[in-house]
């Protein structure tokens, strides 16, 4: 059995005050079930907040990015040692939004992974392709390439302690959700590309579904065999949204 997870974006959302009613909410909704991890992946400056309001709840944390650099002159950026150092146990790595706004690179993508992955961090390693690319038959090798560049900088055996999500972009934000044939023959695809370098590896690593989870679609997303929970943006910052979709997976 792989592990099931929900993970929570925040992105670029949230204040003081909304944190804390979100997750004083997220921790009493949470408690009524197991068999689910849960994780918060909120903005830097409110991780202290995050960190102090789930000491004592089994709700797991980290981050949305990460720098590749360990240290240094590297004005703005935050480091994987530090967010270990501060107590996260996640961090995003390569969303979409990274890729396409911040002009992320498949090997900017697979240094950060590598980073986060030697620092103790586990990565949620995002792939997924555009409406575009879907459209002109291209799905496979587009996340199979953005796949591979990680595998091939930071080893298979690296995926053991990571976590892989599938967003596809035009799903993101959209209320277009993948149907849960689409997102399973992906998951598919990328299951078997991971079993070429390692079946052992691939067995074993969650691969999550994002793109407009809702918990009206979790449960039959989260039915299908390759897929083994849901990374949530929009519906991540309601609590009682967030616990339905936790609880969709447990
Ligand atoms: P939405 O759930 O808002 O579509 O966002 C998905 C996402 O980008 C999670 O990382």
């Amino acid at each position: 059995m792989r592990q099931k997870i929900v993970a929570g974006n925040w992105k670029m959302n949230g204040s003081l005050a909304g944190n804390a009613a979100l997750l004083e909410g997220i921790v009493v909704g949470i408690s009524g079930f197991s068999g689910v991890e849960c994780v918060v992946c909120a903005p830097f400056p409110y991780l202290f907040q995050v960190q102090a309001k789930l000491a004592d709840s089994p709700v797991l944390w980290g981050a949305q990015n990460l720098s590749q650099y360990d240290r240094g002159a590297y004005t703005g950026e935050v480091s994987a040692s530090m967010l270990k150092d501060f107590g996260a146990t996640h961090v995003i790595v390569g969303h979409s939004e990274r890729r396409a706004i911040f002009g992320e690179t498949s090997m900017i993508v697979a240094e950060k992974f590598r980073a986060a992955g030697d620092a103790g961090l586990i990565p949620i390693l995002c792939v997924g392709e555009s409406l575009s690319e879907r459209e002109s038959g291209i799905t496979e090798r587009i996340v199979g390439e953005q796949l591979d560049a990680v595998i091939d900088f930071a080893g298979v055996d690296a995926l053991r302690s990571a976590v892989l999500a599938y967003e596809p972009v035009w799903a993101i934000g959209t209320g277009r959700t993948a149907t849960p044939q689409q997102a399973q023959d992906v998951h598919r695809y990328l299951r078997a590309r991971i079993a070429s370098r390692s079946a052992e590896v691939a067995g074993k690593v969650s691969i999550l579904y994002g793109g407009s989870v809702k918990p009206s679609n979790a449960g039959e997303l989260f039915a299908m065999p390759d897929i083994d929970g849901g990374l949530v943006g929009g519906a991540s910052l309601a609590a009682s949204e967030f616990c339905e979709i936790c609880r969709a997976a447990a």
